[in-house]
């Protein structure tokens, strides 16, 4: 097993604690910026976000530029061990842009063109909105770029949505034409689009998929959406361009947005140094037990982390309390705080950011919660629980730059989620592809079993189990991929809906799952079936183990795989429900059907019995990570459930505490233990 350990910045030493920072706000008291240096050094910060929505500020008119407020401020963090992360102040507009650039303004997609105001609106196309980011990102990085505090560019904010204006259409007919070699009978063929008399005889002739427009071509609805993430991405990397070509050695970032389904992520972060996301779960919500939420969390945190497995990400921002914009703003409940900073240190962050530093006065974020509030001190019970969490995360400064190991490995992918979420057919309600990777990945968490989460084209050869629900889209390579994978050993788990259709959602003719996929597996899916929500069948596993299927059921015939389990009732009694089919030297598994995920459960105990990866049983509500580096492990133990729990055969230090344990490790709820131990 080879680890290496990739620290993301030489200093400061060990992870980042702090956030965002918008002094800009306060310039007219200097005695609360002053006050703040002395909070962020009792906090234990070492890193403030500067800068961000800061354009009015640092350009109040055109082509006028102050960025010596922000100088003196980033020398003042400096000169106290705090280092600034910069972002370019391109996440929303002055008023004067607006005004003088109409075209900066993004027009919805039934038409209408935005007045000025909010922020994250702007056409990614308009060449003058362009013109003026390469002007203030070329002018704040000949400023402030070799300021010894600067760790990290941090493009931007939260990218994302779309526009419709006619620039945006042109380049989408641009871009569609260097799609399809500019053959406009290529598309037409790829669209399907002799349905419905819908045949384009020109690129010129397409129009985005308009809210009172075209809307059922499937192709041309995923090809919007992809335009969209590459426009978008070719907008981020004329940032990153115009920064580098004055410091090209300061790597760069953007926030992404949890699972954010407007932007294909796995485009976005290529041309980014470190990924960084913003996490805002609703803990202590009432649909679900805390575990639960804690789980979802731990998923984003792996697709984050599973972009650029080679290095650590980062938490750019949480809610040091509360935020503003859930259904409900609860409190974060004592303990919840430094549980959820350690979660995402577990699951392979460098960083506990927030968002925010302190409390603006008035705004649309007044009440967002910060570290330090409108009343001020330093005593508050968010403040002090930041407090400690600065000193926890000082306690882990070994963690810093080591890296997760893991074995086994579940697919989600974009361009899948949102051809499923266009198909006509199915359930509209029932589809939900994101719960069902997620559920999938609860389960193998709760096994003590942390899994990467991939793209279908990514290189799986490092991994011993591959689980890939709901497969519905094949990109291109694809289906060789995940042959070969099996081929030479690897463990295969797909099911209802594979392989469906091509990357433009072409159906694949010939038998799902198609593309040579029905060979893999074995097996053809003749049906599916969707079943009214009440109607359940069962999936009966040798032994005459039973578990309960719902939603959807598919009629397969066997085309070589041996079966494990069959329908108990219904049209489909005894016909298969899962099987397995063994290829090269791997083994392709088929779930035919939604199975509970018990039944899911029991099949990869199966899974990975087979791949040599042992099992944990960890009380419930106990999630487990690792982290390595090439001679230490950490062990990170999270207790998200309200009980204590007690788990056997756990040796180490506990960096936390300084307990040396001798087999047993006993957490209160809500506590975490991180074990240092030799590999
Ligand atoms: C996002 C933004 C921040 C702030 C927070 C509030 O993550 O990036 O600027 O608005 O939400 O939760
Ligand atoms: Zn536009």
């Amino acid at each position: 097993m080879r680890v290496q350990t990739n620290r993301l910045f030489s200093k400061p030493a060990g992870l980042l604690h702090g956030g965002d920072y918008n002094p800009e706000q306060w310039l007219d008291r200097p005695d609360i910026l002053e006050e703040d240096i002395r909070l962020m050094k009792q906090a234990h910060v070492n890193e403030a976000t500067l800068g961000v929505f800061a354009w009015s500020v640092e350009e109040p008119s055109e082509g006028v530029f102050h960025f010596d407020w922000l100088k003196e401020i980033m020398d003042r963090l400096y000169e106290n061990g705090i280092y600034t992360i910069l972002a370019t102040p391109t996440g929303a507009r002055p008023v004067w842009l607006d005004k003088k650039y109409p075209e900066a303004m993004r027009v919805n997609s039934a038409g209408e063109r935005n007045l000025h105001g909010l922020r994250h609106n702007h056409c990614m196309s308009a060449p003058a909105f362009r013109a003026r980011v390469k002007m203030i990102d070329t002018q704040l990085a000949q400023a402030l770029g070799n300021h010894p505090g600067l760790l990290m560019w941090h493009i931007s904010n939260e990218l994302g949505g779309e526009c419709y204006c006619p620039l945006c259409r042109a380049r989408f007919q641009q871009y569609l034409r260097g799609r399809f070699g500019g053959d406009i009978s290529a598309l037409n063929h790829a669209w399907w689009t002799t349905f419905w008399s819908h045949q384009f005889s020109d690129f010129d002739e397409i129009d985005p998929p308009m809210k009172n427009g075209e809307g059922s071509i499937g192709g041309l609805n995923l090809a919007w959406k992809e335009f969209t993430s590459w426009n978008m991405t070719d907008f981020l990397k004329t940032e990153i361009d115009t920064l580098r070509a004055v410091t090209p050695h300061i790597p760069v970032t953007t926030n992404f947005m949890k699972l954010y389904n407007g932007l294909d992520y796995r485009v976005l972060h290529r041309p980014l140094d470190v990924v960084s996301w913003d996490s805002y779960p609703r803990f202590g919500n009432n649909e679900e037990p805390l575990a639960d939420t804690f789980a979802e969390n731990a998923f984003d945190h792996a697709v984050m982390r599973s972009f650029k497995k080679d290095r650590p990400f980062l938490l750019m921002e949480s809610a040091p309390g509360l935020v503003n914009w859930h259904p409900y703003n609860a409190l974060k409940r004592p303990g919840i705080h430094s549980l959820a900073g350690l979660q995402a240190v577990a699951c392979g962050a460098d960083s506990v950011l927030y968002f925010q530093w302190r409390k603006g006065r008035g705004s649309f974020e007044q009440y967002h919660g910060a570290v330090v509030d409108h009343l001020g001190t330093g005593d508050t019970r968010v403040f002090k629980e930041v407090e400690a969490m600065g000193s926890q995360l000082q306690a882990l400064a070994p963690v810093a730059g080591s890296l997760s190991h893991n074995r086994v490995a579940l697919l989600f992918d974009w361009p899948n989620r949102w051809a499923i979420a266009d198909m006509a057919g199915l359930s509209r309600e029932k589809k939900q592809y994101e719960r069902t990777c997620l559920l999938q990945h609860r389960s193998l968490l709760r096994m003590g079993v942390d899994c990467d989460i991939l793209s279908m084209q990514d290189d799986l050869t490092p991994y011993k189990l591959v689980v890939a629900p709901m497969l519905y889209l094949l990109e291109l390579g694809a289906s060789e991929n995940l042959t070969r994978y099996v081929q030479q050993g690897g463990n295969l788990v797909a099911g209802y809906l594979a392989g469906y259709v091509n990357e433009d959602t072409l159906c694949w003719l010939g038998g799902f799952p198609g593309d040579g996929l029905s060979d893999l597996f074995g097996v053809i899916s003749e049906e599916i079936d969707t079943l009214y929500p009440g109607k359940t069948n069962a999936a009966i596993f040798e032994g005459g183990t039973r578990f309960a299927i719902q939603d959807f059921a598919e009629l397969l015939r066997l085309k070589g795989a041996q079966v494990l389990a069959k329908y108990e009732q219904d049209y489909c009694q005894n016909t298969p429900a899962v099987t397995v089919h063994t290829v090269g030297t791997g083994n392709a598994y088929y779930v035919a059907a939604r199975l509970e995920q018990a039944g899911m459960e029991h099949l990869y105990r199966r899974c990975l019995a087979e791949a040599g990866i042992p099992v944990q049983s960890l009380p419930h509500g106990v999630e487990f990570h690792c982290r390595y580096t090439e001679k230490e492990r950490f062990a990170f133990y999270l207790n998200e459930s309200e009980n204590p729990a007690t788990i056997a055969d756990v040796f180490g230090t506990d960096m936390l505490t300084g307990q040396v344990l001798d087999g047993t490790l006993r957490l209160a709820p809500l506590q975490a233990a991180v074990l240092r131990q030799a590999r």
